[in-house]
């Protein structure tokens, strides 16, 4: 049985304890759907008494009023009019995170990750494990089968919100992250279903556009020294990311390279319908039509020069085929606004639906690879 930890208050005289009473019972239609679902309980009395049995462990660790009321089978947070909100901000926001302080035996958590809340994105918090630990037994889950962090302590003490610094290499967590559940770690097909886009996605692309981009140091004599003295008058040898982020000019090699030579050169796409893709300049083919739109059939296949427009004199000037990374130290050409991008008014990585997903990934690459060339002699 749990028991109660250090953010226990004094167990009251029992004279104060008002004993348990099972009439104080009572769901309503939509709980005792919830709860049934949840707990794989079909049978209303059934319900009842795993209920009460659950209750009775609780106020033994502690005899807070809202057991003996049976306030962790009431919805809550569901109730709520801007709970709409929380879940479309669950499924829209990457990375948004719902901490439910006060969280009892984990009633409202099950119920938004129930409706859709990403459960990885769930933090509960009360004052004691032990109620955490009843909330498993209550919904008959374990830590494994149900993820979500729980954080013991009192709120309201300032010791536990106490602001901390964020953990760098250099002031690293006093202990290594906990290992993932084992329900949510990847198995080794999962693994192995990865490597496909590491290796041809991931790798082939930025070693072959680190490769242009050392060419087009090797080529820009010029480029090389003034990058060289960027780096080398860097006090540290061992820079972080965000040391590295505020060298401009690096940041403006990194952006030339994938400019000028975009390690996917070109792709396309078929169309899944008929269309018309409306032109912003008027062209004419080679029956001697004008045209300010292309008609588009179900299937016709459409080739996307990335190469073409990362270069095109007349949306990047009359320079646009050279390797000039100081471009991007001045101000660009208005047309350059108009290229769909997900990086830096560049193609390189495309944009739409189906972008690249590893793009800074890819960029974080770029930035740190000069740094090697630095060390070396000239
Ligand atoms: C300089 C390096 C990279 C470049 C220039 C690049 C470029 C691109 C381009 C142009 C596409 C769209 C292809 C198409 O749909 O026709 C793409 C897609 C993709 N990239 Fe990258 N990529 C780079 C690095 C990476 C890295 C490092 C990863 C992963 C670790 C990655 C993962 C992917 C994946 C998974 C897609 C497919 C996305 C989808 O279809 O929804 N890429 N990349």
């Amino acid at each position: 049985m749990a028991t109660a930890t250090a953010t226990s208050p004094g167990v009251p005289p029992p004279r104060y304890i008002v004993p348990l009473d099972a009439d104080k019972y009572g769901l309503d239609d939509e709980e005792s759907a919830f709860f049934k679902k949840e707990m794989g309980i079909t049978d209303d009395e059934q319900l009842k008494q795993h209920i009460i049995a659950v209750q009775a462990e609780a106020f033994s660790i502690y005899p807070y009023p809202c057991i003996r009321r049976f306030a962790f089978t009431t919805l809550k947070i569901s109730r709520l009019p801007a709970y709409p909100n929380l879940l479309k901000l669950g499924k829209e926001r990457e990375g948004a995170i719902f901490l439910d302080i006060g969280c009892c035996f984990g009633n409202d958590v099950h119920k938004a990750i129930a409706d859709g809340y990403p459960i990885q994105n769930a933090i509960a918090s009360d004052l004691q494990q032990g109620f955490w630990d009843l909330g498993h037994k209550l919904f008959n889950t374990t830590p494994e089968t149900f993820p979500v962090p729980f954080i013991p302590g009192d709120i309201f003490n300032p010791a536990h919100l106490q602001p901390a610094e964020p953990f760098t290499a250099a002031s690293p967590p006093p202990a290594p992250a906990p290992d993932l559940a084992e329900s949510t770690r990847m198995d080794d097909r999962d693994v192995l279903s990865q490597v496909p886009t590491f290796l041809i996605a991931g790798h082939e692309t930025t070693s072959t556009g680190t490769s242009w981009a050392l060419f087009a140091l090797a080529t820009h004599p010029a480029v090389q020294t003034k990058l060289r003295a960027e780096l080398l008058g860097h006090s540290t040898e061992n820079p972080t990311m965000d040391d590295l982020n505020a060298l401009p000019y690096l940041d403006a090699v990194v952006r030339e390279s994938l400019r000028r030579y975009p390690p996917v050169q070109s792709t396309g796409r078929i169309a899944a319908e008929d269309t018309v893709i409306p032109l912003d300049k008027a062209v004419v083919g080679k029956d001697g039509i004008r045209r300010h739109e292309i008609r588009v059939s179900k299937g016709d296949w459409i080739g996307i020069p990335i190469h073409k427009l990362n270069t095109s004199k007349e949306l990047w000037g009359e320079d646009g085929a050279e390797f000039k990374p100081e471009r991007w130290l001045a101000e660009l050409p208005e047309a350059v606004h108009s290229i769909p991008s997900i990086y830096s008014n560049l193609f390189s990585f495309i944009s739409g639906a189906h972008a690249c997903i590893g793009y800074r990934f890819a960029v974080t690459e770029y930035i740190q690879f000069p740094l090697w060339t630095s060390k070396l002699d000239s």
